[in-house]
């Protein structure tokens, strides 16, 4: 007992000097390890079982087996970076955050995952639990640094483990240790991944409030019950749900409708606001891979004798809102055309499968062509940021002249704000299972108006 307690003293000091040493970072690291210099996870798994079960549920556990990022990684980006040198980077570089373990070992590029090898164990808990510390000022582009071995970089002081050393290392609760894979910089130097940078300058961030505490919240427990493991009030929960995660996405856009005026009549205009509010992410909304979701307001106003009207937005007259206001045909993502070889290829729907004149929140990623593009490591500029910002309302108004023919009594109007992880017409035309681009509800809310009968 005594003695695993000197050793673990012994270890904090060197942590600390660690976290301030310049480690092979970033680029820097790929190669400079092995595999065998990290555990994999069924070791962690044999004390730390509830951790362990509510990891391998996260998307960080399936960083580079989850079918969408083998068909982008595999079908896109390596080809596209074996042959245009602007792009080459990426052949290893996607694998800094996705398969770190296999960047670093230096196999590169990865096996498919069909394959079993240890670049299927993603983003790991010996990977997480080995980051000391970052290089340079902000945390982009896989720039952490890793010490991997019998410490395992950890948070509290005082504790023991029968199956490894502890550093208390207080780079551990920062969003820091989050930002060095949520920032990414492309090789146009545009950051097409900012969840860090967006978290810095959130209302959250200056209340003190980081990454862990909405993705990994503490609850009373033990983190090793079998292994001699300590109750705590505040075990870390490493659920890490983010988008792939309904029950995440509900309620986090919050929308609420009201009209100008409590009654009407046919021909008369009226005017509907649409307060949209990102109610609790400390990140915009989309945040991470903007360029792949979809958030959108839909408004529709339904009669007293059940007969529909789809209200469109009014626009703002704000550069580039055209891309912020979805189109039945306006094409994009030409540029798989280009990195596939398909000769005259027309490009795809840019906003599939959202109604025609529906409000898009979105950052439009451009190609060096100026082309819409999924491709985040295409772009080479951007339009609008037109993302709901954390603790922001947006109002979008909806103004509508009512037809002769609207039934008489009252219209119900209601606004619901929609969610896709990935444009519609790019699963399909990809492969991606249906799953990805699905249509989620995250919340929607209705008002009324009384509708005067048409005197004479
Ligand atoms: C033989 C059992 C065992 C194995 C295997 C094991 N651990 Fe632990 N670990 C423990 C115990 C016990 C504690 C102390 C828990 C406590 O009392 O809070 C602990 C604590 C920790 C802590 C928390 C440190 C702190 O106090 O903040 C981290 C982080 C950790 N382990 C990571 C890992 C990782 C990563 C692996 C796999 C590479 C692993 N552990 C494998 C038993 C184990
Ligand atoms: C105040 C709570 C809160 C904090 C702090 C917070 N998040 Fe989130 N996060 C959310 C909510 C709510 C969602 C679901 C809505 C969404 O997808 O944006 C989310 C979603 C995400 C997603 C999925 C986003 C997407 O569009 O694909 C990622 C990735 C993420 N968070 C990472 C982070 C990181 C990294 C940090 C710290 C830099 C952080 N979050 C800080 C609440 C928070
Ligand atoms: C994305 C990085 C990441 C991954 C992956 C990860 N962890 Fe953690 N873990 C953390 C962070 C960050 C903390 C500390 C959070 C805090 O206290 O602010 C933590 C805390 C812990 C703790 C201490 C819990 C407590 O509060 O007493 C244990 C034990 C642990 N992790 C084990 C694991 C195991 C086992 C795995 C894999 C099944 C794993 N971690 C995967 C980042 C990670
Ligand atoms: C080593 C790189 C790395 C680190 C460090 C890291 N992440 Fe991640 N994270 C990823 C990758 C890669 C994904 C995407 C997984 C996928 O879907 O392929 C991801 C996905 C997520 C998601 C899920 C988003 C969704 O769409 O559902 C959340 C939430 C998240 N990370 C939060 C965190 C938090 C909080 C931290 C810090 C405690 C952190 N991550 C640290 C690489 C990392
Ligand atoms: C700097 C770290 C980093 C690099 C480099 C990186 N990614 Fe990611 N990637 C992430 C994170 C973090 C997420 C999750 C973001 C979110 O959910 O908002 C992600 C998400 C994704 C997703 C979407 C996952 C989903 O299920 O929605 C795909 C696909 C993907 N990355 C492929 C790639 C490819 C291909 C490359 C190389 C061109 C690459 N990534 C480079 C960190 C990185």
């Amino acid at each position: 007992m005594k003695k695993r307690l000197l050793a673990v003293m012994a270890v904090i000091p060197l942590a600390i000097v660690v976290a301030y040493a310049a480690g092979p970072a970033g680029n820097a690291a790929l190669g400079t390890r092995s595999y065998d210099d990290f555990e994999p996870n069924e070791v962690c798994a044999e004390c730390h079982t509830t951790i362990a079960r509510q990891y391998e549920q996260a998307m960080m556990s399936q960083s580079f087996t989850h079918h969408w990022d083998e068909i982008e990684y595999f079908e896109l980006a390596l080809p596209h970076a074996e042959k245009v040198a602007k792009v080459a980077g990426v052949k290893a570089g996607c694998n800094g955050c996705h398969a770190p373990l296999a960047f670093l070992a230096g196999d590169i590029p990865p096996k498919r995952p069909a394959e079993g090898t240890r670049a299927n164990e993603g983003v790991s808990c010996d990977l997480c639990h080995s980051i000391v510390g970052f290089e340079g000022d902000v945390p982009f582009n896989f720039n952490f640094i890793v010490e991997p071995g019998e410490v395992k970089q950890g948070v509290r002081t005082g504790t023991e483990s029968p199956g490894h050393e502890i550093a208390a290392n207080p780079f551990m609760m920062t969003s820091e240790l989050c930002g060095t894979c949520h920032n990414e910089k492309d090789p146009w130097g545009l950051w097409v991944k900012a969840t860090h940078l967006e978290w810095q300058k959130s209302p959250q961030a200056k209340a003190g409030i980081v990454c862990q505490d909405c993705h990994m919240p503490p609850a009373a427990g033990n983190s090793a019950p079998e292994a001699g493991g300590v109750d705590h009030p505040d075990v870390r929960q490493h659920l890490f749900h983010g988008a792939h995660d309904a029950g995440k996405l509900a309620g986090s856009v919050e929308v609420r409708i009201h009209s100008n005026a409590d009654r009407t009549k046919a021909g008369e205009e009226t005017v509907f606001t649409a307060t949209v509010v990102n109610a609790k992410a400390a990140h915009s909304i989309p945040s991470g891979s903007a360029e792949e979701r979809l958030l959108w307001l839909d408004v529709i106003a339904v009669d007293s004798a059940g007969r529909e009207y789809h209200l469109p937005v009014d626009p703002k007259g704000f550069e580039g809102e055209a891309w912020t206001i979805a189109s039945a045909d306006a094409l994009a993502y030409q540029d798989f055309g280009d990195i596939q070889d398909i000769e005259n290829f027309k490009g795809l729907l840019r906003d599939a499968p959202v109604p025609a004149g529906d409000r898009i929140f979105r950052l439009p990623y451009l190609d060096p062509e100026g082309r819409m593009t999924v491709a985040q490591w295409n772009t080479a500029a951007f339009g609008p940021d037109y993302r709901l910002a954390p603790l922001e309302a947006v109002n979008e108004t909806f103004s509508w002249t009512l037809p002769k023919h609207v039934a008489p009594g009252t219209v119900t109007v209601t606004a619901t704000v929609w969610y896709s992880k990935l444009v519609a017409s790019v699963a399909e035309f990809l492969g991606v299972p249906e799953e990805e681009s699905a249509q989620i509800k995250v919340s929607d809310h209705s008002t009324s108006i009384e509708v005067a009968p048409i005197a004479g």
